[in-house]
């Protein structure tokens, strides 16, 4: 008898996780709370349960005797998911409510990072606008102004002028647009520099560094428009060097695992460092507690051991084998409705992806409709495709892409671009 494993999430990287988990020969079911339909494609059996309904996850694994549940998004990790799960004697993959508090708020970050001298910009935290306010007028623009807590990639405010970062302080502090996670806020230098992901797996202090992607968070080509969750994503990042990456394992994953041990909150999941390398070396500009959506997609397409077994193994005090490709790249294009971020149409029916050959697609926010999928959500699907070069991995994806019928939505035609230049 396999392994049932549950994962919770609905999105592009639930359905990569799902995919890697169902293609290992140890598993026997991969379900997945809610999910979404396209991943049925996959044999993903979809579980109609809300993911922030615990206690009603919590009687599905013990009723279809699930061995272990892996969580995607931060919602459920930040309402104690894991907690609640442990509590009932059932084994789950990633951090506690109390270490989830790495992605939760910026001012917990920056405490252990200031804490354990782990490199980032200079910051100060603030509930009065005020003094903010004064404080940005000294400092002068560009300035990057941060909601608090969670916001959805929508509390960060990367300020060209004073006057712009005075608004959003505004926004932040005086007027109510984050709710809670307005009640406080982090206001720190910019950094200039290449933009890259570095992902672990995290048990406690022991780190196991995953192959860095680069994600595209603006909406529009040439990094213009508002920012999103990701349009797109690739992997490796050849213009980061194996020195910066090492550097950051080094003076980064390391200290900040080792750091939560000491102050107990001992972090177990995938921790993921948003980084920016400047000239004085890697330096953070946010954590999060999961994976991200959606360098997921093309970062596990790197991974040559089985995620099964990895995730089996750390759940029980083994030592994981985890081994990546060496050669070639892998590259993946969201394709968005038209309008995401902001409002946006649902329902137009999406191209036929079945039978793809050297491509793959993962599918988020869709729905069934005369059984056929239609959009349902901002970010709809992402293509991936891998290449011996980031080149060939980008005209695989845009050629199949080019070749149908997308309207109603749009996507970025330069991701992989910065790096071939
Ligand atoms: P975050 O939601 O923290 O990932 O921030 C969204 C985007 O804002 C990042 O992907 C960066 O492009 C940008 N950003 C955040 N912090 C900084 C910073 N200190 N300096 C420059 N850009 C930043
Ligand atoms: N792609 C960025 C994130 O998942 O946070």
């Amino acid at each position: 008898m396999g392994l049932k494993v549950l994962v919770i999430g609905s999105g592009g990287r639930e359905h990569v996780i799902a995919q890697k988990l169902i293609q290992s020969p140890l598993v026997e079911a991969v379900y997945c709370a809610k999910g979404n339909p396209g991943m049925k494609q996959d044999g993903i059996r979809l579980v109609d349960i809300e993911e922030d309904a615990h206690e009603a996850l919590i009687r599905f694994a013990e009723e279809s005797q699930i061995d272990w549940t892996f969580v995607g998004p931060e919602v459920p990790l930040l309402n104690g998911i894991v907690d609640d799960f442990e509590a009932a004697g059932l084994k789950i993959f990633g951090p506690k409510k109390a270490a989830a508090m790495i992605e939760g708020s910026k001012d917990f970050a920056k405490n252990l990072m200031n804490k354990y001298a782990i490199p980032t910009a200079a910051h100060q935290t603030f509930f009065d606008f005020k003094q903010a306010k004064e404080y940005v007028e000294r400092k002068g623009a560009p300035i990057v102004i941060k909601a608090d807590g969670l916001a959805a990639g929508k509390g960060v405010v990367v300020a060209e002028t004073v006057e712009q970062a005075v608004d959003a302080l505004e926004d932040m502090l005086e007027g109510n647009r984050f709710g809670a996670s307005g009640a406080k806020v982090v206001v720190e230098d910019f950094l200039s520099g290449e933009e890259f992901s570095l992902l672990a797996f995290v048990r406690g202090t022991e780190v196991y560094p995953m192959t860095i992607a680069q994600d595209h968070k603006r909406a529009f080509d040439n990094d213009k428009g508002p920012n999103t969750g990701g349009m797109g994503a690739y992997s490796p990042v050849p213009q980061i060097s194996q020195e910066m990456v090492d550097e950051a394992i080094a003076t980064v994953l390391l200290p900040a695992a080792e750091g939560m041990v000491k102050d107990g909150c001992p972090f177990t999941g995938i921790l993921y460092a948003g980084l920016i390398a400047t000239p004085q070396g890697p330096k953070v500009i946010e954590f999060n507690a999961r994976f991200g959506d959606p360098e997921t997609q093309v970062v596990l397409q790197r991974l040559t051991s089985d995620l099964a077994e990895i995730i089996s193994d750390l759940l029980e005090g083994k030592q994981p084998t985890i081994d990546w490709k060496q050669e070639g790249f892998s590259l993946g294009v969201v394709v968005a409705a038209d309008g995401y971020p902001n409002d946006y149409d649902k329902g137009a029916v999406l191209p036929d992806f079945t039978a793809l050959e050297d491509a793959r697609v993962y599918y988020a926010g869709v729905a069934e409709s005369n059984e056929q999928l239609v959009s349902n959500g901002g970010r709809i699907y992402l293509i991936e495709a891998e290449g011996e070069s980031l080149a060939q991995a980008q005209q695989r994806v845009y050629e199949l892409l080019d070749s149908k019928d997308t309207a109603g939505t749009f996507y970025r035609t330069d991701i992989g671009s910065k790096a071939m230049r």
